[in-house]
Formats: structure tokens, sequence, C-alpha cells
């Protein structure tokens, strides 16, 4: 599969019927194991009785107050567009700073391939750049290598998907010395509240500062609402201003607005997410270790991983078999990339995975 062509992963209903009948688990697509969070559940009962009417203005702007609130108070709703899904805001993007049939992207081929699968349909140009072949860094000099004069999008994914790996604060400054001024930068930051490192970037003094930068990040991962479609970019006024040009009336619906409202004033779900992904991310870590595994340190709710001498796809093959759903990771051959579960889910994948190792290598 070419990395323009993504494919988003399979979900339960996708298994063979046969093996939807053994509890299928899905640890695929780093959605949150605890499931929604209550308050945004609430939200959504609270409103089931008002779908007969559009949302109002009023609502979105109170929602991008709200998330401007929860990050910074030098930041406003004028910092902010909202999307349905993150992956609409970065559409909003590109088809925003892609509009010349020459303008030109730079990505990095071992990360999330949105952008990338936008152009290959639009028929923009990609300068592609790989990732450090041992420690899926991002290195200025190859980005800068992937810059024309053509180009309008520089994309980072921090921390990246699929790798878990993260991009640090002074590694970051490295890489935006040599984007030119009229180049935006996207810095993808969907899995930002997993990270759990002092050295990880923050932007919003650039962005304060008027720079050509724009931050995204989702309601999908840390507030359990993947199916709602919710996700916000941080940005400028004017960058803000030239983004949202291209949005419709009412792209995100009711439900999501009111549910993301009340997730921000969630932190009792968004501390329990975060104390299990770190718990479930340390123990899946020494386990797969101990299964021969090689195990990338991962700043997300994923890690990401290879085994020494078994292919990946006889791996997901034989846990597909066992009704478990992990990911190849796109862009790297022959690794895999787990989502951390419950504690229960994490043991039946070691034990499963287990199972399939011995059937494979007969230890
Ligand atoms: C790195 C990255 N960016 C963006 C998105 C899109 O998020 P959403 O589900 O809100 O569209 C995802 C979703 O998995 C992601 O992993």
């Amino acid at each position: 599969m070419s990395i323009t062509e993504y494919k988003p992963g399979l979900s339960i209903e996708d298994l063979p019927t046969e093996l939807q009948t053994q509890e299928p688990l899905k640890l695929a697509s780093n959605e949150n194991p605890l499931g929604p969070s209550p308050l945004a559940l609430q939200a959504i009962r609270d409103n089931l009785d008002t779908l007969n009417t559009y949302p109002s203005r009023q609502l979105e702007w109170q929602l991008r107050q709200a998330i401007a609130a929860s990050i910074s108070d030098q930041l406003g709703p004028e910092h902010i567009v909202i999307g349905s899904g993150g992956i609409e805001v970065l559409e909003f993007v590109a088809r925003n700073h892609l509009t010349r049939p020459d303008a030109a992207s730079a990505l990095p081929r071992q990360s999330f391939p949105f952008l990338a699968r936008y152009s290959g349909r639009s028929g923009n140009p990609i300068n592609f750049f790989d990732l450090d072949e041992e420690d899926f860094s991002y290195h200025p000099e190859r980005i800068a290598a992937a810059i024309t004069p053509g180009t309008r999008l520089v994309y980072v994914c921090n921390p990246n998907n699929p790798t878990g790996t993260y991009t640090t604060a002074t590694a970051l400054r490295h890489i935006t010395a040599v984007i030119p001024d009229d180049v935006l930068l996207i810095h993808d930051e969907a899995y930002i509240d997993f990270v759990d490192t002092p050295d990880f970037p923050d932007l919003l003094p650039e962005v304060l500062a008027g720079k050509n930068l724009f931050l995204m990040r989702t309601f999908a991962k840390i507030y359990g609402l993947a199916a709602l479609r919710l996700g916000y970019g941080i940005a400028s006024p004017a960058v803000i201003e030239r983004v949202a040009g291209v949005k419709r009336n009412f792209h995100v619906n009711k439900l999501a607005l009111v549910a993301g409202l009340a997730a921000l004033n969630d932190a009792e779900h968004r501390q329990r997410t975060i104390a299990n992904n770190m718990a479930g991310k340390q123990w899946l870590t020494d386990q797969l270790t101990r299964l021969g595994c090689r195990v990338w340190p991962s700043q997300a709710n994923f890690v990401l991983f290879s085994h020494q001498s078994v292919p990946a796809q006889t791996l997901i093959d034989g846990l597909m078999a066992l009704a478990i759903i992990v990911r190849p990771a796109f862009g790297l051959d022959n690794h895999i990339r787990l989502s951390i579960g419950m504690p229960e889910q994490n043991a039946r994948l070691v034990k499963s995975l287990t199972a399939v190792l011995q059937q494979e290598i007969g230890d």
C-alpha cells in the first residue's frame, strides 16, 4: 500500500463473523479504553430532545472560548478553529494552503498520512522526508532538503504516530529554523495529553507571537469522543481566520459541541485515562520485551514494536485469528502499532501473543 492510500483501521464489525463471537478486542485505533467522559455523556443526554434545532453560533463560540481557556488565559476564541475531528481541521489547512496546483507539502514518510492522502487526491506535489532509521527522530537537514520554492506546508507529528516517539523543544527549534517564514508548520498534537516529559515543546509563545504555525488537537483520544468527531486547531488570529474561511456552516454537530464543552470540565476522567495509559504502557513494554520484541519508548497512548524473528504480518494474522485487531504501522515495514487498553485487555493481548509466538517459534 502506498502512503497516499491510507486506510483507517479495521473495526470490530469488520472481523469475520465466526470471530465476532469470541469477544473481539480492538487495540488498533488508539481509542480511549475507559470509554467517553461521563460528563460528556450526560450533556448529550440533556440535549437529545433539542436535536430538531440547528446548533447556535453562540455554542460554537462558547466551545472555542472554553478550549482556549483550558489551555492558557492568554488565548481566546480567536486563536481556535474547531472541526469535525482533527482530520477535518487538517483538511481545512490543506484546502487553504494548497490552493495552487503546484503548492507542495514537505511530509514525513513514517507518520500520520492524512496530508499525504489529501495531496494524493488533489494532485498537489509532496516532498517526503524520512525519519531517522534507528530512533525515528526528525532531521532538520532532511526537512530542509524537502522544502522547495513551491512548498506551503511542513508537517511534524509530535508525539509521532505511529512510532510514539517525540521531538524535544530543542530539536523542534532546529526544525523551525529551517522553515521559511511564509511556509506554515503544522504541529500535530493529537497525543499531547499523554506526554510525560519536561522537554516537550510548548509552542504557545510562538502562536502568540504571530508565527506561521498551526497546532492540531483532538477530543478523540483523551476525552474518549472519537465517534462524535471533534478536533481543533490553535494558531494566531490571522492564520485561524484564513483556515476557518473554508468551513461550511454547522460542520460540527450539536452533540459534539455540548459534549466537548462538558468533557473539558471532566478532570477526573482525564486523570483516570492518563493513569491507565501510563501503567498499561509500562506493563506492555515490559511484557513485549520479555517476549523478544523491540519496543520503542512512547509518549502517546500506543506503542510501536517489532519481533526479532517473527514478521509483523504473521503476528497480526495470528492475533486476528484470536479475534484481536492490531495495526501494521503505516510507513514502516514489519512493525506493529499497539494501542494501550485496560489491564485485562493488555493481559489478553500478551497471553494471545505468547500463544502465537509459541506456534511460530515453538518456545
Ligand atoms: C496524529 C493524528 N492526527 C490527527 C488525527 C485525527 O484525529 P480525529 O480522530 O480527531 O480526526 C489522528 C487520529 O488518530 C492522529 O493519530
